[in-house]
């Protein structure tokens, strides 16, 4: 059976209609993940207000947060339901809705060119598997983006689901042992065993395929983050969390090796941030 880019649409979809994405990043390591994407789009992110394009912006979390710091934010994302999720967070805050909220797919934006100031791609990366179909989500950001702008394009490491079964505790599961296998052979993760812990359909890059993908689709790269950092492999993550001297001390310890390339890929997360 040959299949298209509808069919993985069609699985994303189905494993968002059973996943819990709009409280996700207020649980356990999320919240470093979601602390950290914050940190570094503030840092690169043009004065507002400015169009920002949130593609694949799930539930509306990093859109609604800057439509409230004064941006016009438009939001695409291929689940209904999480633009339905993204609309109800939109009209919680009457005084900074979002700009719209749709359906659609990152490798076809529906702006003209040259018209965006900001584009977050936070997800469409990791789970277009093919090369050729990131590759055309890049240029299609690089077209809509005015000269200038900024592109910010997560990826899961590599070694994600390696350094996660490990930490917590399901690396002896002999259903997840050739899911890293795999991984680690090409980084084409596939998800067989029905569990949604384990994910789905997904590409795991090394932090220099991220930014090979960047610079192929014409972008100059402003910097390649860890985003977690190895942070997210803490015993009592969530005590340490909880308290504030120690959050602190854990995001210091982040920023400090942020860019150390012999560990980037020990985050879970990698950001690449880029320029056209
Ligand atoms: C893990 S969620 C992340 C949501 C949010 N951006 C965040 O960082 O928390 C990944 C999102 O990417 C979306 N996605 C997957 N493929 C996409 C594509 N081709 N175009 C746009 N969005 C896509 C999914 O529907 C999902 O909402």
């Amino acid at each position: 059976m040959i299949m298209t880019a509808d069919d993985s649409i069609e699985r994303i979809v189905r494993y968002y209609g059973d996943a819990e994405e709009e409280s996700r990043l207020r649980q356990s390591w999320f919240q470093l993940e979601h602390a950290r994407t914050q940190e570094l789009i503030v840092r690169h992110l043009p004065p507002a207000p400015a169009t920002i394009i949130d593609a694949g912006g799930g539930a509306g979390v990093y859109a609604c947060w800057l439509t409230a710091l004064g941006y016009r934010v438009h939001l695409i994302d291929p689940s209904p339901k999480h633009v339905e999720q993204a609309r109800t967070a939109s009209a919680r805050q009457p005084d900074h809705p979002l700009a719209s909220a749709e359906v659609g797919d990152a490798r076809n934006l529906q702006q003209p060119d040259n018209s965006a100031d900001a584009i977050l791609l936070l997800g469409p990366l990791y789970h277009l598997v093919e090369r050729e179909d990131r590759l055309a989500c890049l240029r299609e950001a690089h077209r809509v983006l005015r000269p200038g702008g900024v592109l910010w394009g997560a990826g899961i490491s590599h070694f994600a689901s390696l350094f996660d079964s490990l930490t917590h505790g399901f690396f002896d599961d002999p259903a997840f042992a050739p899911i890293i296998a795999q991984d680690l052979e090409n980084g084409q993760h596939r998800n067989p065993t029905g569990n949604p812990l384990y994910f789905t359909d997904a590409f795991f890059h090394r932090p220099g395929e991220l930014s090979r993908e960047f610079l192929a689709a014409g972008f100059q790269i402003l910097a390649v983050v860890a985003i977690e950092g190895p942070a997210w492999l803490a015993r009592d993550f969530d005590r340490m969390w909880a308290d504030p001297a120690q959050r602190e001390r854990l995001l210091e310890a982040v920023r400090k090796v942020e860019r150390e390339p012999s560990i980037l890929g020990a985050s879970a997360h990698v950001i690449a941030i880029g320029r056209k």
